[in-house]
This record gives C-alpha cells, sequence and structure tokens, in this order.
C-alpha cells in the first residue's frame, strides 16, 4: 500500500548540508498498523512530511497504491492527498472557526463530494467514533480525546489508502490516548485503513502489529508484535532504552530536540501549526482552478 524506496533527505544550513534520512526503505501492507519510533531528531517527523509530500526530498520514490507520488505537484498532488490520505496531527488542527461535524467533512467539501451523501457518512462515522452528541459543538467546546478522535473521523472521511499520524497520543492522559488507539484499532478492522503512526509512546506503539525503528535518519530495525501486547511494549521500551545516549528512555522524552531546540520546535511549528490549514487551503485552490479551467 505505502512503499518508500531508498529515500534520502538533507537540510542545509548556509553551505552546510545536514543529511537528515539516510537511504530509507520500507513498506506497509493494506490495513496493517505501523509505529515509527527513535529518539528525539532522528527524522520521524521529517520522514512522514515526505511521504505526504509536504517538503521535497532529494532522492527516492514514494510510492501509494504502486505509483510514485514524490514528482507529482499542484493538482494532481492535491486530489492524491485529499483523495488517497488522511492526516492526523499532534495538534489535531481542527479548525476553530467549525463545528466537529463541519471540521469532519472538509474532506469531502474539498472534494466536492455530493452535500446529502457527505452529510450522512459524517454522521455515521461520528456514531462510529461516539462523538455524535458533540457535532454541532466547536472545537473550543471539547475535550481533548473527543478533538483527538474528530480529527480521526476527519482522517477517515474520504476512506484514504493510507492514515498518517505524527505522535496523535502525544499530549493526551491515557483514557485519551487508548480512545485514540481504538479509533484506529476501529478504522484497521471496520473500514481496512493502513496506517502510519509516528510516536514516542510506547504503550500506544504496543498496539501495532509491526514497529519500525528509527535512529540517526536510517532504519535500526522493525520488531513484530508476536501474541501478547504487553510482552511487546517491554520488548520496545528496551529498544527505545538501548537507542538513547543517557540510558533512559526515549519514550519519557517526547519533543526534546537532539541538536537545536529552535530548530526542532521550528519543525514541528512548521509541520503543525500552518502546514494543514495551508496545505487544505492550497489543495482547495488546486482543485478549484482546474475546476474552473474545465
Ligand atoms: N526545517 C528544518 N530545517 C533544518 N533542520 C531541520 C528542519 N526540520 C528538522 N530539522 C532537523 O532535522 C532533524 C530531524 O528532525 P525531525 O523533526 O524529523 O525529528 P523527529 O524524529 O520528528 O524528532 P521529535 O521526536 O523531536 O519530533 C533534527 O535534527 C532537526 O533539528
Ligand atoms: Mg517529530
Amino acid at each position: 500500500m505505502l512503499q518508500v524506496k531508498h529515500l534520502s533527505k538533507n537540510y542545509s544550513s548556509g553551505s552546510q548540508v545536514y543529511p537528515v534520512l539516510k537511504d530509507v526503505s520500507l513498506k506497509v501492507e493494506k490495513g496493517e498498523f505501523v509505529a515509527v519510533m527513535g529518539p528525539s531528531g532522528s527524522g520521524k517527523t521529517t520522514l512522514l512530511n515526505c511521504i505526504s509530500c509536504f517538503i521535497p526530498h532529494e532522492q527516492g520514490e514514494i510510492l501509494l497504491a504502486g505509483k510514485d507520488i514524490s514528482h507529482l505537484t499542484g493538482t494532481a498532488l492535491a486530489r492524491v492527498r485529499n483523495r488517497q490520505m488522511g492526516f492526523v496531527f499532534q495538534d489535531f488542527m481542527l479548525l476553530d472557526g467549525l463545528t466537529v461535524f463541519e471540521n469532519i467533512c472538509l474532506p469531502q467539501i474539498i472534494a466536492h463530494r455530493p452535500v446529502v451523501q457527505m452529510e450522512e457518512k459524517a454522521r455515521n462515522i461520528c456514531r462510529l467514533f461516539g462523538i455524535g452528541k458533540i457535532m454541532e459543538k466547536y472545537p473550543a467546546e471539547i475535550s481533548g480525546g473527543e478533538k483527538q478522535r474528530t480529527a480521526v473521523a476527519r482522517a477517515l472521511m474520504n476512506q484514504p489508502c493510507v492514515i498518517l499520524a505524527d505522535e496523535p497520543t502525544g499530549n493526551l492522559d491515557s483514557k485519551s490516548c487508548k480512545a485514540v488507539i481504538d479509533a484506529f484499532m476501529q478504522a484497521k478492522t471496520e473500514l481496512g485503513a493502513t496506517i502510519f503512526m509516528v510516536t514516542h509512546d510506547s504503550f500506544a506503539a504496543s498496539f501495532c502489529d509491526r514497529v519500525i525503528v528509527l535512529k540517526d535518519g536510517a532504519i535500526y530495525g522493525e520488531l513484530r508484535r508476536q501474541g501478547d501486547r504487553r510482552a511487546f511494549m517491554d520488548q520496545l521500551l528496551d529498544t527505545i532504552r538501548t537507542l538513547s545516549d543517557d540510558g533512559r528512555p526515549a519514550a519519557m522524552e517526547p519533543g526534546l530536540p537532539c541538536d537545536s531546540g529552535e530548530r526542532a520546535e521550528g519543525a514541528h511549528g512548521m509541520f503543525h501549526t500552518a502546514a494543514l490549514p495551508a496545505a487544505y487551503e492550497n489543495d482547495t485552490r488546486n482543485i478549484r482552478n482546474e475546476d474552473t479551467r474545465r
């Protein structure tokens, strides 16, 4: 379903070039729930940004359902993102001026879907995720867990091939974290969704079928869940512990930058706070422009 082949990505500062992703290759099968873990600064968010083509990369291919999307631009890319990908961002990225229901409808509005079908679908998906009663509320009026379930529901509206989630349980208490994981599991079992989730949270990752470990921009290894979830979580904690320099599990240090706080924060800011509305806006504009030209 999703395949990354020999992906390399550099950031440059002045004349200095910093390799961030080094020849990363991975494959996620249809209906698989995969987590990416690794120390802060190892390139997890950059990998997600490259896969969704929010940022360009130097080398490699991103194949979605067998098609290379890495050279797409404008409307073609907007359509792929709108129809085949669903995004769940760490800070939820719900639009404050829209109700829960309207937020969930957004991907279908961008895709110009018929209103009646869209509303029926949104109501069904709200029921599925237990947010039927808060559909008319605004994001400021709902809890963190409800926001997160709304974000997951929105990501599923266009039945994407792949859901890409960056630390979706990052700021949540354990109950809300479980609600998000349940929502993903539900999406996987009931809707056949493929989920690719970046996380620092071994508890969240222990529900996955497989965990890919990234270190210094390269794939360090992967762990496949076999049997007991608790044993898998212990295995993940051990692995992450061995990766961190000072012996503390990296899972305990979400968001700590490895080299420059400013830069790591900037990267988060760029992706979480600006990219989604900007991407939606651009995608809408691109799709609209093409429709006008027809
Ligand atoms: N826009 C940017 N310009 C320059 N360097 C960047 C930029 N974005 C990220 N970096 C650097 O690239 C490296 C990987 O960053 P990335 O955000 O992908 O890490 P991460 O694994 O997601 O970390 P965290 O767990 O803290 O979110 C870091 O060293 C970071 O400082
Ligand atoms: Mg990150």
